[in-house]
């Protein structure tokens, strides 16, 4: 799919060199918000079970994970991925992303996130999307924010991050129909 300035793929074989050479040069930037780094994280061998991993998820509707590169591009600028998807009366994923430490604050968070939202709606019928951060991530709440999502709650100790249990703000966004029937000026 594409937006003003991205193209968003679908995780498969064809990325396995850039989302190691993506998490190489985002090391640092990521640390403080991702959970723990297997010692095998940072290999060829590592991204491209994850590669298969992530088609075998895909397929089975379990997640979908995606990466964004500038139009024109085969770098990746951005991961967005929804994880945990649940179907039937919950019919609900959560959302995970991260934007390259020389990208971040031009919007294109906002731009790539927008998108998979958008997609979630329209193309596997989500009915809600959540998103959690940390307090501390102000960047990330007002993506969040600036998307459309509403705080619903604050959970303590909620996921370990970078060596401890971390509080995060628990947010969502509920589907509306203009959206899910192609009405908005999203372009996904
Ligand atoms: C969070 C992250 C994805 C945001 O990506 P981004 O491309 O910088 O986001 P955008 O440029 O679309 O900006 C998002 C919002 O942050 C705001 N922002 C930009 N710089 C900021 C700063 N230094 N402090 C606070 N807010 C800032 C922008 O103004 C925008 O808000 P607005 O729409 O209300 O104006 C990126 O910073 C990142 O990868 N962080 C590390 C990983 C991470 O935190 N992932 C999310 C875990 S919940």
């Amino acid at each position: 799919m594409s937006t003003a300035r991205l193209t968003i793929e679908s995780i498969g074989p064809e990325h396995i060199d850039a989302l190691l050479a993506y998490h190489q040069r985002n090391e640092k930037h990521l640390a403080r918000w991702e959970p723990a780094r297997s010692s095998d994280f940072f290999t060829r061998s590592y991204w491209s079970s994850y590669a298969a991993a992530v088609q075998d998820d895909a397929y089975h509707g379990r997640a979908h994970r995606f990466v964004a590169l500038l139009r024109g591009s085969r770098t990746i600028i951005a991961s967005i991925n929804v994880t945990n998807i649940v179907h039937g009366v919950f019919q609900a994923g959560v959302l995970g992303y991260s934007v390259d430490a020389t990208h971040q604050a031009r919007g294109y968070g906002s731009e790539a996130v927008g998108a998979i939202v958008t997609w979630c709606f329209r193309n596997i019928g989500l009915h809600r999307v959540e998103a959690n951060y940390q307090p501390s991530n102000e960047r990330s709440g007002r993506l969040l924010r600036s998307l459309g999502f509403t705080v619903e709650g604050y959970a303590r100790d909620y996921l370990y991050i970078d060596g401890a249990w971390r509080d995060h703000v628990l947010t969502a966004k509920i589907r509306d129909d203009a959206v899910a029937s192609g009405d908005s000026h999203d372009t996904a």
